[in-house]
């Protein structure tokens, strides 16, 4: 279903499999948590080290490593969670959802680290296999068939990877935990209602590992990184409709993703004057038609689902080569989040 996006996919899957779980085995199991993934395909990040073992230094580096340990410790964390009424911050809780990282072990899930190379490629146990075998034993990248290579990155998505090719789908996942969009978790937990997030900026700092095709870990080229900030823009609109269509108070949930919504919005109109790129106008439309208020719900989420269904076609049809007008609006290298 192209729309809709791929963390939402995976959280349906997992309460369905809940509901299922307290209609046949009584209400012990209802307590299952949303997840962003499916823990029975978590592989965890060690997994990936066996090869990656660059991608893995770098992401060490990074706060989606660190919040593993550290969160648990925090007094800002008990504040939230205790006002949440949480006993514990990584057994059972809210938490697990944008924080950590779970995995079934011996027949039990449990959280295994904090963000990690899944959280935004895929679980990885349908594809992992799939997506290195260039052809069978001995064969290596060089030697691999066009048709082979075609055919690998169709059924490594169909298992689940998300390419970083496939830009729109691996930077939604982004978007799913940094707009926080969980009412109670900020109206009554007092957590921060979402990141100040720009793609760009954000994704091009301690984020950054670009080390598998070159090892320097470079930015990403410039034609690249102009297809990152319109992507990023655009999901930041497409979240933030999202999230005032699920918001049921006026309180400072609802206030927030409102106002995030409206200068999502601005943005995509500026933008669109600097880049020749009709799907900017379009998702701008989409958002205008619905009016950012509580009780709005099935017209904001088709709203989203059109600003989702214009950005997945932008990021397929150009590559970045004809958007100099954005070079001006990019973030400075000195803006980089983290390292
Ligand atoms: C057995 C070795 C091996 C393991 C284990 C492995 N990978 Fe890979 N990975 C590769 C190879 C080889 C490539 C290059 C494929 C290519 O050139 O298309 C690759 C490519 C990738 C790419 C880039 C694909 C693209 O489209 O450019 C990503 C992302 C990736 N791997 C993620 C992971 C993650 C996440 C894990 C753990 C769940 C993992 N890999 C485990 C060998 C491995
Ligand atoms: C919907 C996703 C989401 C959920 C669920 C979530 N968080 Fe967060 N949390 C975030 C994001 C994103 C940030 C980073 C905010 C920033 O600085 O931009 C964050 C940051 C924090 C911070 C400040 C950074 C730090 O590590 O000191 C604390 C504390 C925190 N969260 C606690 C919690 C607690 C406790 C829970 C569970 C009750 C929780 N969060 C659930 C997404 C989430
Ligand atoms: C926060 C989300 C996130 C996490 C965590 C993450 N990745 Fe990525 N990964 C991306 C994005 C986005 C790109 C594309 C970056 C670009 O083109 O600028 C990417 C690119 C890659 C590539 C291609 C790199 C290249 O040289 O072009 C590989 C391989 C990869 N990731 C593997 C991993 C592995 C292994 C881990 C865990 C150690 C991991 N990723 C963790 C989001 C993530
Ligand atoms: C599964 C949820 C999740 C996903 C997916 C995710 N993040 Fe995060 N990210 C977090 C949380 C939670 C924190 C805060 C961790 C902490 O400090 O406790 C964070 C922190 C960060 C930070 C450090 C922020 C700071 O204040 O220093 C950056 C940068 C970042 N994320 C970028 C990204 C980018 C770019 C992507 C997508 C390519 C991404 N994240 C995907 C949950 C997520």
């Amino acid at each position: 279903m192209r729309g809709i996006p791929v963390i939402m996919k995976t959280r349906t899957f997992l309460i369905g499999l809940a509901l299922l779980g307290a209609l046949v085995l009584g209400p012990g199991i209802a307590e299952a948590q949303e997840l962003h993934l499916d823990p029975a395909k978590v592989m965890g990040p060690d997994a990936c080290g066996e090869c990656h073992k660059s991608s893995v230094e770098s992401w060490k580096g990074s706060h989606h490593f660190s919040t593993f340990k550290t969160l648990p410790r925090e007094k800002e964390a008990r504040a939230i969670a205790d006002k949440m009424g949480l006993k514990r911050i990584k057994s059972g809780s809210e938490c697990l959802s944008c924080h950590f990282t779970s995995a079934d072990v011996n027949g039990k899930t449990k959280p295994i680290a904090g963000i990690t190379c899944e959280s935004c490629h895929g679980a990885g146990r349908d594809w992992i296999k799939v997506h290195s075998d260039f052809g069978g034993k001995g064969v290596k990248a060089e030697n691999e068939t066009a048709a082979h290579k075609v055919e690998r990155y169709k059924k490594s998505e169909a298992a689940g990877m998300i390419r970083p090719g496939s830009l729109y789908q691996v930077a939604n996942n982004c978007f799913g935990c940094h707009t926080v969009p969980n009412e109670k978790l900020v109206n009554v937990g007092g957590h921060a209602a979402g990141s100040k997030i720009e793609l760009v900026a954000w994704s091009q700092g301690e984020v950054r590992h670009n080390v598998w095709y070159s090892k320097d870990n470079n930015v990403s080229p410039i034609e690249r990184l102009r297809m990152i900030y319109l992507v990023g823009r655009a999901l930041d609109l497409e979240f933030a409709l999202r999230g005032v269509a699920k918001a049921t108070k006026k309180a400072d949930y609802a206030v927030k993703m409102a106002k995030r919504a409206k200068k999502a919005r601005k943005r995509i109109k500026a933008i669109a004057k600097l880049v020749d790129a009709p799907e900017l106008m379009a998702m701008y439309s989409a958002a205008k038609s619905a009016k950012l208020k509580l009780n709005n719900e099935a017209k904001l989420t088709a709203a989203a689902d059109e600003v989702a269904r214009h950005a997945q076609a932008l990021a397929n049809k150009y590559d970045g080569s004809t958007f100099g007008g954005l070079d001006k609006v990019l973030p400075k290298a000195k803006k980089y989040k983290g390292k």
